[in-house]
């Protein structure tokens, strides 16, 4: 991860190039996507290679081919696969039966893409990782899993705060904590307070997650008190930097004033999307 960010970082400075003309990223998405679609798209488009939309409404996917026989077949038309499903266990099928690398550009378990530009995004603030606290106030959903996960393996300390019964998959957080050394920088609180507390990153995501449409109200309800807002940012570092993966619901899980504030970098982390997935494909395509 951190080879991959200094590589981010290069290409983002433009001090790096890579071609790789002849190259084709297919793109399975069977939800919406505008950050995560169009940046592989720009980034392929930067290495000179091509991406092909391989819309399930519009291919055999769509009517229910067994993904085992796509996987086969798309693996001889293209050099690697992103896709953006609802099951993590449709992407782990691909990838058994993929013989090109197949990219999680987000499953309701995990967003690992968005983790590398989120902590390609903290890097730039805080050069290393050595003082950072993250405190993630929201969902315990896909951001939030991967986020503990990559800050397992970097070895920052990542505090969830999320309402009762909304805490990160359990089997994962048992995962997260066998990767990290010292098991107490994963921290899982129901008390926004606690988590903002002394630390200097805080993120949220949306309260309802994409396919999550008929919970809404209900978890509009449970969430209340969990938006970052004045009050919460004040209780953060005084250097305290704020992250949202977008697209945001502004007055739920954060306010227009805190997204368009000086201490957001919500949309340089949009921006390191792209630097942080070029360096991705760069790398799986060398
Ligand atoms: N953050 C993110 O993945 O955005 P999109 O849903 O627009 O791709
Ligand atoms: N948790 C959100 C992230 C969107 C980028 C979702 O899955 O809809």
């Amino acid at each position: 991860i951190i080879s991959l960010l200094d590589l981010a970082a290069k290409i983002k400075k433009k001090e790096i190039f890579f071609d790789y003309p002849e190259k084709a990223l297919g793109l399975i998405f069977d939800k919406s996507s505008t950050r995560t679609r169009v940046s592989f798209q720009v980034a392929m488009n930067n290495l000179k290679g091509s991406t092909i939309d391989i819309n399930p409404d519009k291919t055999q996917i769509g009517r229910g081919e067994p993904i085992k026989d796509t996987a086969r077949v798309l693996s001889v038309y293209c050099d690697l696969i992103a896709i953006r499903t609802f099951n993590h266990t449709d992407l782990e099928e691909y990838a058994k039966w993929s013989t090109k690398p197949v990219i999680n550009a987000l499953t309701d378990l995990e967003h690992p893409c968005q983790a590398l530009a989120d902590f390609l995004t903290i890097k730039e603030e805080f050069n290393d990782f050595k003082n950072v606290v993250l405190a993630f106030i929201g969902d315990g959903n896909n951001v939030a899993n991967s986020l503990l996960l990559c800050g397992a393996l970097l070895g920052v300390e990542v505090r969830i705060a999320c309402p009762k019964g909304y805490e990160p998959d359990k089997l994962l957080l048992k995962k997260a904590r066998s990767i990290c050394t010292n098991e107490n920088l994963l921290k899982i609180t129901n008390d926004p307070s606690e988590a903002a507390s002394g630390s200097n990153v805080l993120y949220t995501d949306v309260w309802s997650s994409m396919g999550e449409e008929n919970k809404k109200e209900e978890k509009d309800k449970a969430f209340k008190g969990f938006t970052i807002d004045r009050n919460l940012v004040s209780q953060a570092n005084d250097d305290a930097i704020i992250l949202h993966c977008l697209p945001a619901y502004r007055d739920k899980e954060i306010t227009d004033e805190m997204i368009q504030s000086k201490k957001s970098r919500i949309f340089q982390q949009a921006e390191n999307r792209l630097h942080s997935q070029q360096a991705l494909l760069s790398c799986l395509l060398s």
